[in-house]
């Protein structure tokens, strides 16, 4: 089992196995990309097995893969496959923008993943363009119902933006009218690569008053242990609302999470630098001798609350890297 030094028993890891994306959301990334990583920079899917394997080995349920896109790197399907029979996980899940999705989805049913995260922040083609600017809304909902139609559990993500999707805020909600989904609306957080000032107007509590002005009756639900989301149901609706403060609120408390971005840097926060360089130590002992003690040691020493640790003076982290860069 891993646990760190302050108790927190950690079980899941977010993966990244790619820097790169076929969308350019502009919360995310600027219009010509960030640096991508070269592929000797990048670790390879045997590389990625083997540090899952170990992870697994140590106490790890719960595989999460991020990006970028995981999609936009070649062969992810078949890794992903390789992936889903490492003995000892529990759950695989992803995060999709569902770009290139929707052909995958039977085999995705196939190899059990049970749940998805789809990156959708608009309804509307034009607002979709402006945001990702990729004209792909299209392929995304193809996606989504694809998920649906095979019984995969949904979550969708928006990231809210003044200016930008507000009007999208009720009819995203509206889907969770006669779809068993989970719409999840999230504060935007200043991960984008530099390229714009997040405007970070809209918090939690001002998303919530904003669906309650419409749909005063929404319900509070019970919020599982590990929940990102402040969840929520609209009386007779099939699907279920939820809000992430992902920028105004800190989950360290019960943080059971680490990060593996492309480059194999182990974070054992979201905020923060890497605690180590897995591929490295893996390209320079290939027999993987001193690896599980380098991850127990690293880990042990997971912040006990990052998030406090970056606050500025303004009271709230500021960051520029790419939320490409580092899985989300
Ligand atoms: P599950 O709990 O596994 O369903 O997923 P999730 O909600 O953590 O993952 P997802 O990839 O869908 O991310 C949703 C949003 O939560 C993204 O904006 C993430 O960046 C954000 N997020 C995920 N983990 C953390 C975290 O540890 N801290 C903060 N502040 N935000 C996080
Ligand atoms: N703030 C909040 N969420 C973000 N995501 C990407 N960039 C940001 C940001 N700056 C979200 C994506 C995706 C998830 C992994 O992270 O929408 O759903
Ligand atoms: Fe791509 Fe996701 Fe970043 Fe959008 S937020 S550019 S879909 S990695």
């Amino acid at each position: 089992m891993l646990i760190d030094r302050h108790g927190r028993k950690i079980n899941y890891l977010r993966l990244a196995v790619t820097d790169r994306c076929n969308l350019r959301c502009f919360y995310c990334m600027p219009e010509e990309g960030i640096d991508w990583l070269s592929r000797q920079e990048l670790m390879s899917y045997e590389e990625m097995l083997q540090i899952s394997s170990v992870l697994v080995g140590m106490g790890v349920e719960k595989i999460r893969i991020t990006g970028g896109e995981p999609f936009v790197r070649k062969d992810f399907m078949p890794f992903l496959t390789d992936l889903s029979k490492l003995n000892g996980l529990q759950q695989l899940t992803l995060t999709t923008n569902g770009v290139l999705t929707a052909p995958f989805v039977p085999e995705l049913k196939k190899i059990g993943v049970s749940s998805v995260n789809l990156s959708l922040d608009t309804l509307d083609r034009q607002r979709f363009l402006d945001i990702t600017r990729r004209d792909e809304l299209p392929s995304v909902l193809g996606t989504l119902e694809a998920l649906l139609k095979y019984d995969i559990e949904v979550k969708i993500n928006a990231v809210v933006m003044e200016g930008r999707n507000t009007e999208d805020i009720l009819p995203l909600v509206e889907l969770t009218r006669d779809l068993p989904v989970s719409v999840r609306f999230i504060e935007e957080m200043p991960f984008n690569g530099g390229s714009h000032q997040a405007s970070l107007s809209w918090d939690h509590v001002q998303i919530l008053e904003a669906i309650k002005y419409k749909h005063a009756a929404i319900q509070k639900l019970p919020d599982p242990l590990y929940s990102t989301s402040y969840n929520y149901q609209i009386p007779g609706y099939k699907g279920t609302v939820g809000i992430i403060a992902a920028y105004t609120r800190s989950f360290c408390g019960t943080c059971n999470r680490i990060r593996l971005t492309p480059q194999g840097d182990l974070k054992t926060c979201l905020y923060g630098n890497s605690v180590l360089n897995v591929k490295d130590l893996m390209r320079a002992d290939t027999t993987l001798n001193g690896l599980e003690t380098a991850l127990r040691e690293a880990v042990s020493k997971k912040e006990a609350n990052g998030w406090e640790a970056e606050k500025n003076v303004v009271g709230l982290p500021i960051l520029n890297a790419s939320m490409a860069t580092i899985g989300g």
